[in-house]
C-alpha cells in the first residue's frame, strides 16, 4: 500500500499531510509513505526528518504519485494554471484522496474526480461525534488560529494585555470581547485570559456559557438564544428579531472593548455579519478586531480579505489561513487527525488500507466513492 504525500501547492500553504510521528506509526504497519522532496520544508520539517521515520522520499510529485492508491492533501489538489503542476493529472485514477477539500464552498472539483473515479474523504464532513474528536481537523486547525489570533492582536494593539502596576503609573488590563465561543474562541478566551485580559464572549449557542465562564470569561447575554445548536454542534442561522437584539447587544459591548476577536461562522454559508462599519466607527481609537472567519467573508463589514485595514483608528485583521502561519504545530495535529482517521483501518498484515464504508465516521467524510458523489448534502448542494 502506498500513500503519496505532496507538497502544497495552494499559494500561502504551509502545512504539510504528514508529520514524521504519523509516517512512522504508518510505516510500522507495513504502509509505504511516500513524501515528496521538500513537502514539509514550509512547515519547518525536513526530508530528513521523514525518512527517520520510515518514509520513501520521492524526488517529485510524478515518482511521488505513481503507484499510489492513497493521497493524503492539506488543501485540494491544484489543477491546471493554479500551480506549477497539474496535481490532479498526475494522481492515479481509482485512487483514494483524503484532504481539507472545501466540499460545500467549491463543488466544482468534484466533476475532475469522477473522470478519474476517485474515492474522496472530505476532513470538513467528518462527523462531529465524541469518537471523531481526535480526528476532526476542523477544531485542531481551529485550536491553533483561536490562539494565534490573540498574538495578532497584542501586535496591533499599541497597549499592553495586563494590568501593569509600575512606578510610574498603573495601566488597566485590555478589554476583550470574543464573537462565536466555539473550538477557535474558547482557545481565544483561555490565550487572552493568560496574557492578563479582562475576557468577555457570546455565542449563539447559549449552552456554551457555562464554558465560557469556566474559562474566567463573563457571557454577553442575548435573549431568546435557546434553539441556536443544531445536533451536529453547528450554530445554525437566526432569525431576524434576535439577529437585531443580538447586534445591540455586541455594539454595546463593542464600544467597552479594546480588542474584539471574531470566530462565527456557519458551515457551507457565507459568515454571519457581526461588527457593521458603524459599529467599528464607535469603537475606541486604537481598538483591535482580528477576524478569524475572513476566509467565509468576515463577521465584521470592513474586512479585507488577507489584509489589515486601518479605519477610524481601529485595526482590522482579516488574515486567511491562519493555522498555516504554524506550520509545524497545524501540521502534526492535522497528521495525527489524519493518522487516527485511517488506522482503524489498516490491515495489520499486509499494510492494505481498506476503509469500512458502514462506518459512522467514514461514511459521514465520505464525499465520493469511486467517481460517484455520495454526500447527501453535497448531492443537494449540486442540485440546488
Ligand atoms: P464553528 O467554527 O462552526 O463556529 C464558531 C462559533 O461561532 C460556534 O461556537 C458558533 O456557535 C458561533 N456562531 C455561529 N454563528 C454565530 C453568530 N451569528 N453569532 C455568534 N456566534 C456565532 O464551530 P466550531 O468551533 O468548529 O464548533 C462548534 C462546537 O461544535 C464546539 O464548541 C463543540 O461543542 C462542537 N464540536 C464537537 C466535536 C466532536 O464532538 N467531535 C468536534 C468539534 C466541535
Amino acid at each position: 500500500m502506498k500513500i503519496a504525500i505532496l507538497k502544497e501547492r495552494h499559494p500561502g500553504e504551509t502545512r504539510v499531510a504528514a508529520s514524521p510521528d504519523m509516517v512512522k506509526k504508518l510505516a510500522g504497519m507495513g504502509v509505504d509513505v511516500t513524501v515528496e522532496a521538500g513537502a514539509g520544508n514550509a512547515s519547518g520539517i525536513l526530508d530528513a526528518a521523514f525518512a527517520d521515520a520510515g518514509a520513501t522520499i520521492a524526488a517529485d510529485p510524478v515518482q511521488t504519485l505513481t503507484g499510489a492508491e492513497a493521497v493524503f492533501k492539506v488543501r485540494r489538489p491544484v489543477v491546471e494554471g493554479e500551480g506549477d503542476i497539474d496535481e490532479l493529472a498526475l494522481i492515479p485514477d481509482g485512487a483514494l484522496l483524503i484532504g481539507l477539500i472545501n466540499p460545500l464552498a467549491d463543488p466544482g472539483q468534484f466533476r475532475a474526480y469522477a473522470a478519474k473515479r476517485l474515492t474522496v474523504l472530505a476532513m470538513e464532513l467528518v462527523p462531529r461525534i465524541s469518537r471523531a474528536q481526535s480526528m476532526d481537523a476542523l477544531s485542531s486547525q481551529a485550536n491553533l488560529a483561536g490562539y494565534k489570533s490573540v498574538l495578532d492582536a497584542c501586535i496591533y494593539y499599541k497597549r499592553a494585555m495586563p494590568l501593569m502596576m509600575t512606578a510610574a503609573g498603573t495601566l488597566a488590563p485590555a478589554k476583550v470581547l470574543i464573537l462565536g465561543a466555539g473550538v477557535a474562541g474558547l482557545q481565544a478566551i483561555a490565550t487572552a485570559r493568560r496574557l492578563g485580559a479582562v475576557v468577555s464572549a457570546f455565542d449563539v449557542r447559549p449552552a456554551v456559557k457555562g464554558q465560557v465562564e469556566s474559562l474566567g470569561a463573563s457571557f454577553v447575554e442575548v435573549e431568546g438564544a435557546q434553539d441556536a445548536e443544531t445536533s451536529g454542534g453547528y450554530a445554525r442561522e437566526m432569525g431576524e428579531d434576535y439577529k437585531r437584539r443580538q447586534a445591540e447587544a455586541i455594539h454595546n459591548a463593542l464600544k467597552k472593548s479594546d480588542i474584539c476577536i471574531t470566530t462565527a461562522q456557519i458551515p457551507g454559508r457565507p459568515s454571519p455579519r457581526l461588527i457593521t462599519a458603524g459599529m467599528v466607527r464607535d469603537m475606541k481609537p486604537g481598538s483591535v478586531i482580528v477576524d478569524l472567519a475572513a476566509e467565509g467573508g468576515g463577521n465584521c463589514e470592513l474586512t479585507q480579505y488577507d489584509q489589515v485595514v486601518q479605519t477610524e483608528g481601529v485595526a482590522i485583521v482579516g488574515f486567511a489561513n491562519v493555522a498555516a502561519r504554524m506550520g509545524t504545530d497545524a501540521s502534526a495535529l492535522y497528521a495525527r487527525n489524519l493518522l487516527n482517521l485511517v488506522q482503524p483501518f489498516v490491515d495489520k498484515e499486509s499494510g492494505a488500507l481498506v476503509l469500512d464504508f458502514e462506518d459512522e465516521v467514514i461514511a459521514g467524510a465520505c464525499a465520493m466513492k469511486a467517481g460517484e458523489l455520495v454526500h447527501p448534502t453535497l448531492i443537494e448542494n449540486q442540485e440546488g
